[in-house]
């Protein structure tokens, strides 16, 4: 997620942060909770809600005329990056037909599109485009009507892809044979939110409170005793302590989605890119204030109940806890790694140098530009980290090492 673009100035802001059309809702949520709402049911109301939740309604909200850029948008070398690795897991899968690539949270649609282009433009690759099948889970109308177009101009079989809200939807009853891949989808779930309280782990949760600038009811947060499924030893089974007053966030839906991928696969692997970091990073005091942010006119707002529904709200990813939920289905973990090291290992450098031959000195520029700040450390490079989980690979296949983009950074220890 990118927030670096400078904010559009002919769209002045001066609306209260709490006259979003999702108020209404949001305030029966709290009285029906009995005035404190956990933070969880907040954010999912306030991405999820179907009529004025941030994603499941509105316009498109990626890309430029969105509220934040993300990497497939910013370099189209990501996408090829993302699709060699695919193929790999495809050949080391043992080439199976049909294949399933289902991405979750496709955004506007250029990393699928990238897969249907590659495998219809390359003879070698014939046998991969006749056994490719594409599934969209995405729950934002708008999103699922652009990646569709995306994707037929793209060349896309319009019988070999289907669009569904969820992930079951997705996958065969007999299991899936294919790839799962999440970029900048795990972040987009929501997050309880929690404060270490003198006397342990407490829940954040939303009540009104006399917030607006107008002297109108606005939001705060208070602490209660965690709700189930949060435990309050929840860190503490880790192996992890909070210091007193640090806040932070539990991805239980991320880790709940990741777990029924991992069942629901037979064969393949699981790909998520994200910001993120392994638990023990995550939950050090560095970020003592936590990692919940929201994204706003490609601005960033501190204050993540601001805007209901109208705002992207967002957490860095525990990709320790992501890969324990996979593990307990059944997975391995097949690699771990930095974007950078991702991208430099998929051949990112080589791709630019044979693309550059094609472009104008000008576009040539840019694109450097765009593969610099995927890889530099203080871009997308470090923060943002690759996770590979596999499940069901034929015997041999781990022979072969690391998969290609896992190849020079393992990071697997850290998790
Ligand atoms: C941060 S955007 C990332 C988009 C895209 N992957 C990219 O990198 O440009 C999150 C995506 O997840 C979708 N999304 C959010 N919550 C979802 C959910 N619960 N199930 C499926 N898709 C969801 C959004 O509509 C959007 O397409």
């Amino acid at each position: 997620m990118n927030p670096a673009d400078p904010p559009d100035p002919a769209e002045p802001d001066n609306r209260s942060p709490w006259s979003t059309p999702l108020m209404p809702e949001i305030r029966q949520a709290i009285r029906q909770a009995g005035g404190a709402l956990p933070f969880v049911r907040f954010m999912e109301l306030a991405l999820g809600h179907p009529r004025a939740g941030y994603y499941a309604s509105g316009p498109l909200r990626t890309g430029r005329e969105g509220d934040f850029v993300t990497a497939p948008a910013l370099a189209p070398l990501f996408g090829e990056c993302i699709v060699a690795q695919v193929l790999e897991i495809w050949r080391r899968c043992g080439e199976p037909s049909p294949f399933t690539v289902v991405e979750a949270g496709g955004g506007d649609g250029r990393l699928a599109a990238a897969l249907w282009r590659i495998a219809r433009a390359l003879p070698a690759l014939a046998p991969f485009a006749v056994a490719l099948r594409g599934v969209g889970v995405e729950t934002s109308p708008a999103h699922r009507e652009r990646q569709r177009q995306t994707l037929w101009a793209a060349g896309a079989d319009a019988e070999r892809l289907a669009w569904v809200d969820t992930l079951e939807e997705a996958c065969p009853p007999e299991g899936l044979t294919g790839v799962i891949l999440g970029h900048e989808f795990l972040d987009a779930l929501p997050l309880h939110w929690v404060e270490r309280g003198e006397s342990g782990l407490m829940e954040l949760a939303v009540v009104e409170s006399p917030g607006g600038p107008e002297g109108e009811p606005g939001l705060d947060v208070v602490p209660m005793p965690p709700q189930p499924p949060l435990s309050s030893d929840y860190f503490s089974a880790l192996g992890l302590d909070l210091p007193p007053g640090m806040r932070a966030e539990v991805g239980l839906a991320a880790q709940d989605w990741t777990a029924r991928a991992a069942r629901l696969l037979t064969r393949g692997a699981l790909l998520f890119i994200d910001y993120g970091h392994p638990a023990r990073d995550l939950y050090h005091p560095a970020f003592f204030h936590g990692t919940l942010t929201g994204y706003r006119q490609h601005r960033k707002v501190e204050n993540p109940l601001l805007f209901p529904g109208a705002m992207d709200l967002t957490g860095h990813v525990d990709f320790s806890a992501i890969a324990r939920a996979a593990v307990g289905e059944g997975a391995a973990v097949a690699g771990f790694t930095p974007q950078a090291w991702f991208l430099l290992d998929c051949g990112l450098l080589e791709r630019l140098e044979r693309q550059s031959a094609r472009l104008s000195p000008e576009d040539q520029a840019l694109a450097r530009q765009a593969v610099m700040r995927l890889v530099l450390p203080q871009g997308m490079g470090e923060r943002f980290k690759a996770l590979l989980l596999t499940k069901g690979f034929p015997p041999g296949a781990a022979d072969e090492g690391p998969f290609m983009g896992f190849r020079s950074r393992d990071l697997r220890g850290r998790l």
